[in-house]
């Protein structure tokens, strides 16, 4: 894709700026629990508001502020609309997808209210702690099975994945038994590699849902999926290709977010043993505090999109309607303005405010379920396994690229 005209101009309005000095979006960590040193940084003197390069040559903007990043999340002038043919994809496989249609997180208010709605009984705080004993019960399994099947083991298959997995099935109303389906095709989804795989996996699981919608029409279940059909499939508040497309991006987000901060968290508690040691003395009313820390300084899903949908005065410069705004969650969230010391990771901090799980409109739905899920079985899992080591240096821990969600491809342990 060639620049925008919008884009172009924008450059000119802003200054001095070429395309030789905005740097590549998005870079791959060199620290699985640190931002890329790439970005443009306030904490390291530099601009808050900057541009970047994505893979097309196309320039954009790059917001690594916090006080930045929080105005422009509810700034209803940004649009996350993937459909806009100037949205600002990050990768090639994403950007050449013909089906780009995303529910939620890819509409804009007033339909994505509408949407939002609809789910938002299922995630409240409330809801959310009546399925603790679930996810506890699933947590003492999995780990069951680890310490029967003693050590080595890989933690992200063992446990990382099935936790968040299992939850978000029970939820939904999602048969277990098809998690290698639909775990390799959101893995295919999230990370290609080509648009090829993207477009095939949204197929696959389109195809997944519309047989499941069918099976459960005739034989309903308990499920959030069985009472969407219900209240709004049946009504005819939503037709049965938006409700599969719903399905898809809540059974996707539920599970691979969480599992990277499990693995991620774990990775980071182990290169940290005095603040593992904290946490483990802190009992469970240290936990969700500890637990905003890890959100904030792991910061997984980094480079939120948007494009301006009119122009946007930040800073001193004007983001032209058209142009591309891509947000940094990791490099906010280590806004030295807001959190001291902000590179240390420190479980007492009490990292309030931070954009982990962005904010305004989108912020997501399914918080409260992954502060849980992580509340659980981050402290299970320390105390079931004691002695929980890496089982290979740590600089061979494989981790994921920068243009993807944030965490690790496996986790060798030991105990
Ligand atoms: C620790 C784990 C998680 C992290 C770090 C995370 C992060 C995020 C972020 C940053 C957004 C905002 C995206 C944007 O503004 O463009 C988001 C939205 C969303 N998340 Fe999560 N998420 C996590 C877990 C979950 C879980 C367990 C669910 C369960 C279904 C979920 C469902 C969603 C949905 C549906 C949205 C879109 C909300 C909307 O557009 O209104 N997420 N998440």
């Amino acid at each position: 894709m060639t620049e925008t005209k919008t884009e172009t101009e924008a450059k000119a309005a802003s200054g001095t700026e070429t395309p030789s000095e905005a740097v590549a979006f998005p870079q791959n960590r060199s620290c699985p629990y640190h931002p890329p040193t790439g970005y443009p940084s306030a904490s390291r003197g530099q601009e808050s508001v900057s541009r970047v390069r994505l893979f097309d040559g196309r320039t954009v903007w790059l917001v690594t502020g916090h006080a930045e990043a929080r105005a422009l999340l509810v700034d209803p002038r940004l649009s996350s609309d993937r459909e806009n043919p100037a949205f600002p994809f990050f990768a090639e496989r994403l950007a050449t997808t013909t089906q780009r249609r995303v529910e939620l997180i890819g509409v804009d208010d007033p339909e994505h209210n509408v949407q939002r709605r609809m789910l938002i009984p299922s995630f409240t705080v409330r809801r959310t702690a009546a399925l603790r004993p679930a996810i506890q019960e699933t947590v003492d399994r999995l780990l069951d099975t680890m310490v029967a099947q003693g050590p080595p083991a890989e933690l992200v298959g063992a446990f990382a994945l099935p936790v968040p997995s299992m939850v978000i099935c029970a939820l939904l109303g999602v048969p277990y038994e098809d998690h290698e389906f639909f775990e390799a095709q959101s893995r295919r989804l999230l990370r290609g590699p080509e648009g090829s795989d993207v477009e095939a996996a949204r197929i696959a699981l389109g195809d997944y849902f519309r047989d499941l919608i069918a099976r459960k029409r005739r034989d309903p279940g308990d499920g959030l999926l069985d009472e969407l059909i219900a209240k709004q499939l049946e009504t005819g508040a939503v037709d049965l290709e938006e409700l599969v497309r719903l399905s898809q991006i809540l059974l996707v987000a539920g599970h691979e977010t969480t599992a990277n901060m499990i693995s991620l968290g774990t990775l980071t508690l182990l290169q940290h043993p005095e603040q593992l040691a904290r946490m483990r003395a802190g009992g469970p009313d240290g936990m969700a505090p500890a637990v905003e820390e890890l959100l904030r300084f792991l910061s997984i899903a980094d480079g939120l999109s948007r494009v301006a949908v009119e122009d946007i005065e930040m800073n001193g410069v004007t983001f032209r309607a058209g142009d591309g705004v891509l947000l940094s969650t990791a490099v906010s969230n280590r806004d030295e303005a807001v959190y001291p010391a902000p590179d240390e990771l420190d479980l007492g901090r009490g990292a309030r405010n931070h954009v982990a799980f962005g904010f305004g409109i989108h912020q997501c739905l399914g918080q409260n379920l992954a502060r849980a899920e992580l509340e659980i079985a981050l402290p299970a899992l320390f105390d079931r396994l004691p002695g929980l080591r890496l089982a290979v240096p740590a600089e061979e821990v494989p981790f994921k690229p920068g243009d993807t969600v944030q965490g690790l491809i496996e986790l060798p342990v030991t105990w």
